[in-house]
Formats: C-alpha cells, sequence, structure tokens
C-alpha cells in the first residue's frame, strides 16, 4: 500500500507493458501512439471518449484500434522475412490466422485486408469458421488451414474450395478423419490438400500446457502417423500430403520450449519425406505469446522472447535440420493468434461508485460506550510506523469482539455502528502511515483486504471471460488523472449480482497486486478504467450471465494530426436482443406485461392514466442497453 511518488506510469508500469502504443501524457491521460506514424501526436484516451459520448457512444466500449491490428500483422511478417534473410532460408514464411481466437466480422475483415501483400491466410477449426474463411478473397498463395474435427460436410466444403482455387488443407486429425477424406474425394473426384496433425512429446509451460506433450487430445501418435500414411499411399492419395501441423498450446512462456518443439517437429517431417511423404509445408501451430505484464520473464502472463527472437528461432531451428537431413527447406506456416490480435482492442468502463473500508473521522467517545468502544478508539494514542502493526492486531481484535457481543445482543445498532465508523477512520490512518513507510509484508497484505472496492460497468463474464476462468492478468489503468498520485487503493467489482464478477489482482511496475492504485472518484466527471489487451478470446468466450449483453463496439484509426477516424460502430445488445438468445420473444413479454396491467386497472389496483406510463417503462427498458446508462 505504498504511496508512489514516481512518474505515475511508473506506478502502473504502462511503458513497461505498453509496447510503445500505450503511454501516458503530461496532462495525465492515457494516450494511444501510432506505430506506423512515430511521429504523430498521441491522441489521448479520454479525449477519443469525450467524442464518442458526444456523438452517443457510451462506455462499457470496446475500442479497437486498426493501427494497432494492422501493426502486429506487419511486424510478424516482417520478423519471418528478416530471420528468412538473415538465415538464407530458402522458402517463405505463410502466416494463417486462427478465426476462434476473434471471429468477429470486422476483425476478420481487417486482417484480411492487412494480410494480402503477406499472403497471409486464414485457419478454420470448424465448419462455421470455414464458412467465414471461404467469404474471404485472399491471395492466391494464401493457405485456409482446417483443424479440428471434421465430419463429411466440412471435408466435402474444403474439397470444393480447391475449385475457386483456395488453397485449403484438410489437417488429419485421426486415421478416421483420413477414412472419411478419402470416402469425400472418390465421391466428388476432387484432389484434396492434405495435412497432418502430429503429437509432439515435448511439454510447454504456461496455462496451455496440457495442449502439448503425450496427454494432448489432438494429434497422432506415431503408430496412428505410419497408418494414415500407409492407408494414403494404398488408395493413391499420399502424393496429397503436403503439410504437416503441430500446435503446442497458447501463450508459451518460454523460447526455448519453442525452439525443442519445432525440432521435434522437424525430426517428424524429416522421418515423414523418408517414408515418400511429398511435404512442402510445416505448420507450427500458435503459441507465439503477449507480454501482459511487460516483465519479459517466462511467466503465465508474460513472456522471456520477442517477437523476432521467436521467428528468428523457428526459421533457423528449421533452417538447420532440413540442412542436416538435406532436405528442401519447407514453407514455414503458423498460426499466431493471440499475438495479431491481443494489443488491438481495449475495454473501457466508468465507475459508477466506491465503497470505501475506511472513514475520514471517527465520533468522540462517551461515558455511555462499551469499554471495548473506548479501548478501540485509544488505539490512536499509540498510533506511530513503529507500532503500526500492533495498532492493527487490536483494531481488529476489539472489532472483533465487538461483533460478537452484537451478535450475541450485548450492544444495540447504534453501538456498533460507532465502533465500526472508529474502526473505519482507524483503518484510514493505518493505512496512511503505512503508505509512506517502506513496510512490506504481512500487514501489507492484510490492508490489501480492506481495499476500496470500485464497482465498475462491465460484466467480467461477458468481457473478460479468462479473468474468471483461467486467472488471466491483464493490464488495467485509470485513463485521467495519472499526473496526480493516486489516494486509494481499489479492488473492481462489475455488475453483476457474482461475487466472482471481481478483479483483484493488478500488473502495477513493481508486480502483482491485490489492490489497485485509483484516485477518489471526482464527483463531477466520470472515471473511466482501461482493461489493454483484450483482443483475443475474450469477445468469443464472454457469455451472457446476468444477461449482460455485447458492450458497444467501435473501431477506429489513428490519423496522422493526432485526431482519430471512426471506422465502424456496432451498438452493443440491447435487452430485447439478449431476450431473444435465450428464447424469450420480446413481443411476447411486451404483450404480456400489458395485459397485467390491464388486468389490474380491470382490479382497480391501479388507475388508468398509469397505463401509458407501466408500458412506455417496460418498453424503453426492452429496448435499452444491457448496462448501466
Ligand atoms: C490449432 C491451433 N492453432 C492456433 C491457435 C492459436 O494459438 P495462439 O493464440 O497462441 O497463437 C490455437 C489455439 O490454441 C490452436 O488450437
Amino acid at each position: 500500500m505504498k504511496q508512489d511518488h514516481a512518474p505515475l506510469e511508473e506506478i502502473y508500469g504502462v511503458n513497461r507493458w505498453g509496447k510503445g502504443l500505450i503511454s501516458v501524457s503530461a496532462d495525465g491521460d492515457i494516450v494511444l501512439c501510432d506505430p506506423n506514424r512515430k511521429n504523430a501526436p498521441p491522441v489521448s484516451l479520454p479525449g477519443i471518449l469525450r467524442d464518442l459520448e458526444q456523438r452517443g457512444v457510451t462506455t462499457p466500449l470496446l475500442l479497437r484500434v486498426s493501427s494497432f491490428l494492422e501493426n502486429e500483422i506487419r511486424h510478424i511478417n516482417q520478423s519471418f522475412s528478416c530471420a528468412i534473410e538473415r538465415v538464407g532460408y530458402k522458402a517463405s514464411y505463410r502466416g494463417v490466422f486462427p478465426i476462434k481466437v476473434n471471429q468477429q466480422a470486422q476483425v476478420v475483415d481487417r486482417i484480411v485486408e492487412f494480410g494480402l501483400p503477406y499472403d497471409f491466410g486464414l485457419e478454420a477449426g470448424s465448419k462455421p469458421e470455414l464458412v467465414i474463411a471461404m467469404a474471404h478473397r485472399l491471395s492466391k498463395d494464401a493457405l485456409i488451414v482446417c483443424n479440428g474435427v471434421k465430419d463429411a460436410e466440412f471435408i466435402r466444403l474444403a474439397i470444393l474450395s480447391r475449385r475457386l482455387g483456395f488453397n485449403t488443407v484438410i489437417v488429419l486429425e485421426s486415421p478416421k478423419e483420413a477414412e472419411t477424406v478419402i470416402e469425400v474425394t472418390r465421391e466428388l473426384g476432387i484432389e484434396p490438400l492434405l495435412g497432418v496433425r502430429v503429437k509432439l512429446t515435448n511439454q510447454v509451460g504456461g496455462k496451455w500446457q496440457e495442449s502439448s506433450g503425450d496427454r494432448s487430445t489432438f494429434g497422432m501418435n506415431t503408430d496412428q502417423l505410419i497408418k494414415v500414411v500407409d492407408r494414403l499411399r494404398d488408395v493413391g492419395l499420399l502424393h496429397c500430403l503436403k503439410l504437416q501441423h503441430s500446435h503446442l498450446g497458447s501463450q508459451v512462456p518460454d523460447v526455448n520450449d519453442v525452439r525443442r518443439a519445432a525440432s521435434e517437429a522437424c525430426r517428424y517431417f524429416v522421418e515423414l519425406v523418408r517414408e515418400g511423404v511429398p511435404l512442402t509445408h510445416l505448420d507450427l501451430g500458435g503459441g507465439l505469446g503477449v507480454d501482459y505484464t511487460g516483465e519479459k520473464r517466462a511467466g503465465e502472463n508474460s513472456i522471456n522472447y520477442s517477437v523476432e527472437e521467436y521467428c528468428a528461432n523457428l526459421v533457423e531451428t528449421v533452417a538447420y535440420a532440413m540442412d542436416d537431413a538435406g532436405l528442401e527447406h519447407p514453407v514455414l506456416v503458423t498460426e499466431s493468434g493471440r499475438a495479431v490480435v491481443a494489443t488491438s482492442s481495449m475495454l473501457i468502463f466508468d465507475v459508477l461508485e466506491a465503497t470505501l473500508y475506511d472513514a475520514p473521522d471517527a465520533p468522540d467517545v462517551g461515558p455511555d460506550d462499551h469499554h471495548l468502544v473506548s479501548d478501540l478508539a485509544a488505539i490512536t494514542g499509540y498510533l506511530v510506523p513503529e507500532r503500526i502493526q500492533e495498532c492493527w492486531n487490536d483494531a481488529s481484535f476489539y472489532r472483533d469482539e465487538l461483533r460478537a457481543l452484537f451478535r450475541r445482543g450485548a450492544i444495540d445498532l447504534r453501538q456498533m455502528a460507532r465502533a465500526e465508523r472508529i474502526y473505519l477512520s482507524l483503518t484510514a490512518k493505518i493505512k496512511a502511515v503505512v503508505a509512506v513507510s517502506d513496510m512490506t509484508g504481512e500487514l501489507e497484505e492484510q490492508l490489501e483486504k480492506v481495499a476500496d472496492v470500485y464497482h465498475c460497468n462491465f460484466s467480467l463474464f461477458q468481457s473478460l471471460p479468462d479473468v474468471w476462468a483461467i486467472d488471466q492478468l491483464h493490464p488495467i489503468v485509470p485513463l485521467q488523472m495519472l499526473n496526480q498520485t493516486p489516494d486509494r487503493r481499489a479492488i473492481l467489482s462489475d455488475i453483476t449480482c457474482d461475487s466472482d464478477g471481481k478483479v483483484d489482482k493488478f500488473i502495477l511496475a513493481d508486480g502483482i497486486s491485490r489492490s489497485l492504485p485509483v484516485h477518489s472518484l471526482p464527483e463531477d466527471s466520470k472515471y473511466y478504467l482501461g482493461v489493454f489487451f483484450v483482443g483475443a478470446y475474450q469477445e468469443t468466450l464472454g457469455d451472457l450471465h446476468n444477461l449482460f449483453g455485447d458492450t458497444n463496439v467501435v473501431t477506429i484509426d489513428l490519423r496522422a494530426d493526432g485526431g482519430f477516424d471512426l471506422l465502424h460502430e456496432q451498438e452493443g445488445d440491447t435487452i430485447s436482443q439478449v431476450l431473444s438468445y435465450v428464447e424469450f420473444d420480446p413481443a411476447d413479454c411486451v404483450a404480456a406485461f400489458r395485459k397485467m396491467v390491464d388486468e389490474a386497472i380491470s382490479d382497480g389496483t391501479i388507475k388508468s392514466s398509469e397505463r401509458k406510463t407501466l408500458i412506455g417503462a417496460y418498453r424503453d427498458s426492452i429496448n435499452g442497453y444491457t448496462y448501466y446508462e
């Protein structure tokens, strides 16, 4: 709970995790910096929000920054090109974006557009995703890679797409799937482009450890691989098998795991070619991580490598392995999703109110107060830094004793309220002493537990599902007032009525904290918080807990003059829309409500003049935003 007087971006570590895209201005605003125009003035995020509010777009809001997305696609492709040139690699790189990571049309369309110069393709893990991929004009050399469990219809569509010039690769996940492919190929009389998914035995670290190694649920072991190769040879389709695929799991923290896995994948590749398989493409899947904390270390929310290093390691590993085996270099494919889209979206919401776990003043103690109340109040008499832990211990003890007395009926509600107020004012004083001391340890941890609760206008389950499900950390920062030292610490609670709907782990410059430094809420303006790097997985995995729907979404582009262009606006779900997702017909709801109103008028419970107001209010709600307005 230290009061930090360092420059404020240093409290939140913005310059550490912000990748040069997000920074803090001298005015204390979070600003967005155009990676494509280094000299353009940064754009104030609160300024963007003010402008959007004037246009009628309110928070909670998902803001997509097109320039950031373009930058990531260029960065990955150029990093591979540089590595290929430096190593003297004799084939090209063909990235594919896994649609499952962000299936929103606005995102996929832009990825395809920005990816055109790099022959960037798409990865489809299901029939609907293949349908999306086939609705896009990709460059003639771009790939569509089909992973996941496939039925005959999926396979039929993939094979037919070849007639339109799509390079659609059906990655065989099992011998059974190979049989379906053989049948559909015979039925259509069109040759497929095939791949095989191999199961690597190397395990990687991080949250997705289970996706790699022997027990991973996808891919074929050596025995299955050989069976598939022999079967394809028998039916005269081995010449269609061009791509070998493997995927390590997402967010691989340690680059050496990437290198080890790539080496193992190369061993399979070399052996398959020796078996007579005419492989030309080596697909190493996803896994390129995002440094959410900016710590640059192999941890769950950080990575110990850069994009350039990742690309260089893959290119070098494959080049050496192929040279050793005397094989031609294959076209290198990766399926980076997170690293492509995570940075380009941010969730922005306003704080609705605060529950404070301290109080500025305490009532005077009188002769009628219980002696434990006097003991509690007397703690201020020895509240000095050297005895601060003792003060906290005593305050907690007396407060607990008083609560026990209240439960037994020995003190009344007013007495208990006075005791609570004294306790809360002591907490404020103790927090203030600890804030300016160098104290760390147990007391600091205990005080984290009495941080404020800032109630925020968003749903964790809809907008940040991985924070709830897998303890994902995203950088979270106040968007304004960063030229003023934050005077409070808070955890964030969302507006679902679920006690899990909270964020209580934060990335700060000096590590992970159980509370976020924040400012006392201003009386005359909204206080906004931003959650960064939410572009990967969050939108699709989000759910309708408490029927909070999609937030408003705005896509912008940063302009050279420090302004922004609004490229696209998508209004958040209305109540009527979320009702229909759970099979309620909004018209039926209105009709049922109207019937109840009319019955109440007939009963004489309400006046007929109230009818218009009641039905109007119901209708307005049903057409409105699901969030706090
Ligand atoms: C087969 C496959 N490819 C690519 C990805 C994307 O991985 P990432 O987002 O880590 O790049 C995944 C996701 O786990 C996947 O299952």
